[in-house]
């Protein structure tokens, strides 16, 4: 390999050693008898220092020929001296060029001169090798492996559903089409349907985690038409209670790996996250209006709580219960999809909920309707046509065990994990109203 050590393992033992570091040129400084050179990788930057006296002629008259972002790698000595600002430099005894960078640069990956969203998009090549915006990925990275670690540890088993669908789950309205050769067909807007008919397979506790389409006509800053979702579905559950308690476990198990292992990206981002306080405080939906109406916002019953209501409500739950994190349940089952289980005795409401964080929704779950023919009325209800879910429904006339389960949004947990305003930052390439490209 071209490189032995990331900048940040070269430690005191071994100072005299021989090292390859690798990377792109950061910034180059030449004092006249004596240059310098920063190059940085993906855990940081280290210093080439080459006195005119202890280096090749070579060597010396080659560093002041490199550009910005130029790939290059260096063989030479660890010397740690308190004269370098890092603690330690290297002596280089051959500096081999990789590649050169063209001139002007797209972006300025130093971060100093700031470059619009878009421009950024339109270069995340380049983007990403800004430490803040690396430090994203890094952690986005640590997410899926914390919500990997915590299935695997809480016996479920991954599951991978199809992708192109013939029927809707979410509401007809926000499908994308496509051909699929003589047919009509869809992207999944989640796994929704497949998920369920797990549950009478005797899998029990089920996870996925794949993309999600969802044909979202408006650019905000929290949708994305192409999002990653982490769904998992479980059986024999007393309650929604049940399902709340294990997504509650999963968010806090993936912010305390977080914290645990990305300390150095969250100090890049200047960012504290705080540690999650259980249990997340379960608001219902009727006291979340009782709220918002004394806030000074009316919202009938029966709708969504909006987006100005639930910023008004995550701001009011930090004020006042120090809870960045908590529920809204027993919501109006007119908001909620046909596949929410209705409370017998209240049947205006269903057992679903909403998990919100800093006033965004980043997950919705609820405990199902199993019983084939209650689901076929609440299909009816919806005034959808049963018939098109009848792959389904067979799945719940041959024993299917009570169930429920959530999907929740890896973008937007970690959109406001960081508390980022846009939901583009912590995606590689969004794909959004315009973008397609990259
Ligand atoms: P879900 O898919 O569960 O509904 P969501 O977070 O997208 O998750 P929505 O129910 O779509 O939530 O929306 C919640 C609120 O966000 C809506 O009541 C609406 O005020 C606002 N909202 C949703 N979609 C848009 C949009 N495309 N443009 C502007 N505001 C939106
Ligand atoms: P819902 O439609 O609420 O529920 O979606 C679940 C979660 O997915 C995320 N999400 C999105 N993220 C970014 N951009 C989007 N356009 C987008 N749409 C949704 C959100 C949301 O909370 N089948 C149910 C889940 C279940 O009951 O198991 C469902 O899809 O974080």
């Amino acid at each position: 390999m071209l490189r032995t050590h990331y900048s940040n393992e070269i430690t005191e033992e071994l100072n005299g050693q021989r090292v390859k570091v690798a990377g792109w040129v950061h910034e180059i400084k030449d004092l006249g008898g004596i240059k310098f050179l920063w190059i940085r990788d993906r855990e940081g930057i280290v210093q080439v220092t080459a006195p005119k006296k202890k280096v090749s002629e070579e060597v010396f008259k080659l560093i002041p020929r490199l550009g910005s972002e130029d790939v290059v790698a260096v063989k030479g000595i660890v010397n740690f001296t308190p004269k370098a600002k890092l603690g330690f430099e290297i002596l280089p005894e051959e500096i081999i060029v990789l590649n050169k960078a063209e001139k002007p640069l797209p972006l300025d990956p130093t971060g100093k001169v700031k470059a619009e969203l878009d421009t950024r998009l339109d270069n995340r090549f380049m983007d990403v090798r800004r430490p803040e915006v690396m430090a994203i990925f890094k952690i986005r990275s640590s997410v899926f492996k914390a919500v990997r670690d915590f299935f695997q540890k809480e016996g479920f088993i991954e599951i991978h559903t199809p992708k192109i669908i013939a029927t809707a789950t979410e509401g007809g309205t926000e499908l994308f089409p496509m051909k699929y050769f003589e047919r009509d067909a869809f992207l999944a807007q989640s796994p929704q349907l497949y998920k369920q008919m797990m549950m009478a397979t005797g899998l029990d506790r089920v996870y996925e985690i794949a993309p999600i389409f969802r044909a979202e006509e408006h650019n905000t800053t929290r949708h994305l038409n192409e999002a990653w979702s982490i769904d998992a579905e479980v059986a024999f559950i007393e309650s929604e209670e049940d399902v709340m308690e294990l997504l509650e476990g999963l968010v806090a198990y993936t912010i305390d790996y977080v914290r645990e292992n990305n300390e150095r990206e969250l100090k890049t981002l200047g960012f504290e996250l705080e540690a999650p306080k259980r249990p997340f405080p379960r608001l219902t939906y009727d006291r979340a209006l009782e709220i918002l109406m004394d806030l000074g916002k009316e919202i009938p019953w029966g709708e969504d709580i909006d987006t100005e209501g639930e910023k008004l409500l995550g701001k009011y739950m930090i004020e006042t219960e120090e809870a960045p994190l908590y529920f809204i349940c027993r919501y109006p089952t007119e908001a909620k999809p046909f596949y929410i289980m209705k409370y017998e005795d209240r049947p205006e409401i269903c057992k679903a909920f909403d998990l919100e964080y800093r006033g965004v929704e980043i997950a919705s779950g609820g405990q199902r309707e199993h019983r084939a023919d209650k689901l076929v009325e609440q299909i009816k209800e919806k005034e959808l046509n049963p018939e098109s879910f009848e792959f389904y429904l067979r799945a719940f006339r041959y024993g299917m065990p009570p169930h429920g389960g959530f999907g929740l949004g890896a973008e937007r947990l970690i959109m406001r994990m960081l508390n980022i305003g846009n939901i583009r930052e912590v995606i590689l390439f969004p794909r959004d109203r315009r973008r397609l490209v990259p």
